[in-house]
């Protein structure tokens, strides 16, 4: 079975300070290029990665630490697969970036040439993702391999959470492959795919050794349209303890949870209790509407070593109860000066999928004009979105803000969903209520279905925060 790796650190090749504000800066390089990738044994993948690598190198900095990110477009003119071309956008997945430097999906980069991303980072410490968001082949960048974490830390979470080596990254993501190792693409119904091998971080399976203390995940689905349920094979609990857009105010216990595309959930695992030399394994309990295969019924799997534990460390046998509640949950629904109503569905005559009944399409038809919403910079709004698609499940995302999950179907939402979320699953039938603050920058921005064939086909829809329809 494969070994464990993690995607490496990505290192500033320069620290500055901003001449504006005073706040440290830290510019990096990457650049996406065409590469071979290790991922099964024996064969090596044609992949698209962030300098090479499947998944992309991690970004990880603190709160308050500004990021200037150079991204070269070194790829191919075309897609190997299906001859899209390779122009790219990149959004980083859980910023309130300013809008020219949010990987709008038309705001692309030719290969050959470059694009300087700005990043604020002065959200509360969360895990976020970068990945490509090119006009109509998102789904096809990200699963060749244009994706990848980013960690951005703050004091409290230092405090409270597992740092450095017990601070684990897991990047989720389903795939299939040829005979010879090449990637396998299959989506003629623009409904997803689904793939028969479930990778963590590149690699099929892979097995983890872990001492017996306290480990922490950022568990990343950046599978394009599979969503997981994890859970442990002992049936002890995973510890939730941090959503989309960072800590929970309260960690919640959960046997298994439903975690949906471009979903990020942080859990504790508390390896205590084991013995050395024992094997735990991470499986994928099934959902609906995801098309399963013999082996997509695990993830990964950790063993027990006797590796001695720092027991200095105050992280390595603590499971926090209350952590912080962000700015998000304590928002409250009397707060809110409007509630705006949003129906999912597929468009039987075109194919296509839709946002009350609107498609990118006709966002691009209407030279970008067409709105769905247009919030007043800072309003506090209500969205409710309704899924009457039949069988189908869809993780949407909301660019810019942070948001919580006020109710499910009218009721309270489930205990792993109660932090600052920016996706959130819509299931089949569901009807999810969400409350946030549409701050601090005006601008158009995104919002759309994180299966990304869907979101290719066309469900995304741009709201305007702060400025008058024109
Ligand atoms: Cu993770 Cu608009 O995307
Ligand atoms: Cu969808």
């Amino acid at each position: 079975q494969a070994s464990f790796v993690q995607a490496p650190i990505l290192e500033p090749y320069s620290k500055g300070t901003d001449p504006v504000d005073g706040l440290p800066v830290n510019y990096y390089r990457l650049t996406q290029k065409a590469a071979m990738a290790n991922i099964l044994p024996r064969l090596s993948t044609p992949i698209l990665g962030y300098n090479g690598l499947f998944p992309g190198p991690t970004i990880s900095l603190d709160q308050g630490t500004k990021a200037v990110i150079r991204m070269r477009n070194q790829l191919p003119a075309t897609h190997a697969l299906d001859g899209h071309a390779l122009s790219t956008s990149t959004h980083l997945h859980g910023s309130a970036s300013l809008p020219q430097y949010d990987g709008y999906a038309s705001d692309i980069t030719h290969p050959g040439f470059y694009k300087d991303y700005h990043y604020p980072n002065f959200q509360p410490a969360r895990t976020l993702w970068y990945h490509d968001h090119g006009v109509h082949f998102t789904a096809m960048n990200a699963y060749s391999g244009l994706a990848a974490q980013y960690h951005m830390h703050d004091p409290i979470e230092r405090q409270l959470l597992p740092q450095g080596r017990y601070d684990v990254a897991l990047t989720v993501s389903d795939a299939m492959f040829a005979s010879n190792g090449a990637l396998g693409y299959d989506d003629n119904s623009h409904s997803g795919l689904w793939g028969d091998v479930i990778l963590v971080n590149g690699k099929p399976w892979p097995v983890m050794k872990v001492q017996k203390r306290v480990y922490r995940f950022r568990i990343l689905n950046a599978s394009i349209s599979r969503s997981l349920r994890p859970a442990l094979s002992t049936g002890d609990p995973l510890v939730v303890v941090g959503t989309d857009g960072g800590l929970v105010p309260v960690a919640q216990s959960v046997a298994n949870y439903r975690h949906g595309g471009a979903e990020r959930y942080e859990v504790l695992i508390d390896f205590r209790k084991y013995k050395t030399g024992q094997r735990i394994e991470l499986r994928n309990l099934s959902n609906k509407n995801n098309v399963d295969y013999d082996y997509t019924n695990r993830i990964m799997a950790f063993d027990v070593t006797d590796e001695p534990v720092d027991t200095a460390d105050p992280t390595w046998n603590r499971i926090p109860t209350t952590l912080v509640g962000s700015e998000t949950m304590s928002l409250k629904t009397t707060q809110s000066v409007k509630t705006r109503r949003f129906r999912v569905k597929r468009n039987d005559t075109t194919n296509l999928w839709t946002i009350n009944d609107d498609s990118w399409q006709d966002v691009i038809a209407s030279g970008y004009k067409r709105v769905i919403a247009d919030p007043a910079l800072n309003s506090v709004e209500i969205w409710e979105i309704e899924n009457k698609s039949g069988g189908w499940f869809h993780p949407l995302h909301i660019h810019l803000v942070d948001f919580q999950v006020i109710s499910r179907n009218g009721r309270a939402p489930f205990a792993y969903e109660r932090g600052p979320k920016d996706v959130v699953y819509v299931g089949e039938d569901e009807t999810v209520k969400l409350l946030m603050k549409f701050t601090p920058h005006k601008g158009v921005y995104m919002m759309h279905c994180h299966n990304l064939p869907h979101e290719d086909h066309d469900m995304m829809a741009q709201f305007r925060v702060g400025l008058k329809a024109t």
